[in-house]
């Protein structure tokens, strides 16, 4: 088994690097306008001029790349190695995407420009939404939502204009969620004010449709849904799911979180869904792991069309342009019209997939999935949620409870031994209905030899709690950042998320 060990680097905040009067950059221009004695301030427009300059770290050049290259080094992404977080789709993402958003005509474009110099920028958005519609089966899409949950949090708010459009909003006040779903489902649904009412899975992991028709009713707004389930577990009802929302009156939301299980093979518009998002920072190649930009499209069927946000972007025959012009619309719901590099990202995967490959996804993360799922449940300790009968689509939960039992060592345990393999860890105890369950998901872009290296992990993390559980109840050992202090490192009186809070609390601890 190779040793992996991260980069070790004492690395200061680059506020603490910094000294009064160094410059990173020098603007000739500026240079020669204070030689001159010109005051700066009579140059910039007013309305351009900040009251007070910003905090900024005075540093060279050299001292930032050094700087940033170092904690790049102590950090883990899909660059460096095989990363299979359950639910959230890191598969590796051609550099080529990247190339064309980093070009100058993406870059620099700005979305005050005139709509006659912003052509392509529109024609890019136009067709993307068109390749959305046919990959999901939906009327039109909105590509303004920047994350999933930003997208559920839409679609709640479309669904509830639905219902007042209707009359009925008064009634219609609650939204059913199985529960195995994603917590931002809940909170999505909360969020536009309605009630959860929570459905039970049955015991073979999917929506019990007995549960189901017992809460339906006049008072049922919809449905919130991701198929494959988190489980990785394909709802085999789920025609006759949507046939029971749709003969009370609800609608049928679809959680595109895991669109990589069946992109190309099956629409959610087929199996009865009236609103979808997408991830595209999961199935359309953008890194979703560490929170970064995102973007999460919407799209509905073409009964809900008056409801989607503006501006759109139309096509007259000969120029493209944005309508703002749909007074039921539930109006704007982000800066502009979307992150517009996560825009084009996807836009330039699609691309270059083509046909024949965007149909690959689905075989090769599904196959990629049973093949680590049969191998890992035959390693002592480590057993399949919910039995080995079904295929799993793109993703499969491993119980650790077996393990737990026998040596004490848990799914977090476990998930921290991985990072000393240099692998990144599953997602951990959730879908939270599997007791100790590692969440896994190895995408398309895996090769079998990777493959074959994590089970190769998991049978030496199996004998070493059976054998040595000290090692891996004080794992990590081979990271830069030992084990957290994980109350320390999530509570919001001790969390220090910007340089200001930081000072606040030095001030505090002095005092
Ligand atoms: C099943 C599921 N639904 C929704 C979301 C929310 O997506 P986002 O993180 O983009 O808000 C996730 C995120 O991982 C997910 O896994």
């Amino acid at each position: 088994m190779k040793r992996f060990h991260q980069a070790k680097w004492y690395e200061p905040l680059i506020f603490e690097m910094g000294y009064t009067n160094r410059r990173g950059f020098y603007v000739p221009f500026l240079d020669k306008t204070l030689k001159l004695g010109l005051d700066l301030k009579k140059l910039i427009p007013k309305e351009l001029l900040r009251r007070n300059p910003p905090n900024l770290p005075e540093v060279s050049e050299g001292k930032v790349v050094r700087h940033y290259t170092r904690l790049s080094q102590i950090n883990f992404g899909v660059d460096n190695g095989f990363y299979p977080l359950g639910s959230c789709t890191m598969k590796y993402n051609p550099k080529v995407n990247d190339a064309v958003v980093n070009s100058n005509k993406v870059h620099f474009i700005h979305p005050h420009q005139e709509e006659s110099t912003v052509q392509g920028a529109l024609e890019i958005m136009y067709t993307l939404s068109e390749w959305f519609s046919e990959i999901t089966g939906m009327h039109r899409f909105t590509l303004q939502p920047s994350a999933g949950a930003h997208g559920e949090f839409i679609g709640t708010l479309i669904m509830r204009a639905f219902h007042k459009e209707r009359g009925e909003l008064d009634t219609r006040e609650e939204i059913i969620i199985p529960d195995s779903a994603h917590g931002t489902n809940l909170a999505s649904a909360a969020m536009s004010g309605f009630k959860v009412v929570v459905v039970p899975s049955n015991e073979k992991g999917c929506v019990n449709l007995e549960a189901l028709k017992s809460v339906v009713s006049d008072r049922t707004c919809g449905l919130m849904l991701t198929n494959p389930n988190t489980l990785g577990l394909f709802e085999e009802n789920i025609l006759e799911i949507s046939q029971i929302i749709h003969d009370v009156g609800g609608l049928l939301y679809y959680d595109g979180a895991n669109l990589n299980a069946i992109v190309c093979k099956i629409k959610p518009g087929d199996m009865g869904f009236d609103i979808v998002h997408l991830n595209l920072h999961k199935t359309f190649s953008t890194p979703h792991g560490g929170g970064g930009p995102g973007a999460g499209p919407v799209g509905v069927v073409e009964e809900l069309d008056p409801f989607l946000p503006i501006p759109r972007v139309e096509f007259d025959g000969k120029r493209f342009y944005l309508d703002y012009n749909h007074p039921q619309s539930i109006g704007s719901v982000g800066g502009f019209y979307g992150n517009f590099e996560i825009i084009v990202r996807a836009f330039t995967y699609i691309l270059s997939m083509g046909i024949s490959g965007l149909n690959k996804i689905a075989e090769f993360s599904v196959l990629n999935a049973n093949y680590l799922a049969h191998k890992i449940s035959e390693i002592k300790g480590f057993n399949l949620a919910y039995g080995m009968n079904r295929l799993r689509k793109h993703e499969f939960v491993i119980s650790c409870s077996r393990l737990k039992v026998d040596t004490g060592v848990t799914a977090k345990h476990v998930a921290k031994r991985m990072l000393d393999y240099g692998i990144h860890a599953p997602t951990i105890y959730f879908p939270p209905i599997v007791d100790e369950a590692l969440m896994i998901e190895p995408t398309e872009t895996e090769s079998i030899e990777e493959l074959n290296r994590y089970v190769e992990i998991f049978s030496q993390i199996s004998k070493e709690a059976y054998m040595n559980p000290k090692i891996i109840l004080e794992a990590p050992h081979n990271t830069s950042i030992k084990a957290l202090d994980e109350v320390k490192a999530s509570h919001p009186r001790t969390m220090c998320l910007s340089w200001r809070m930081y000072k606040k609390q030095q001030k505090i601890n002095t005092m």
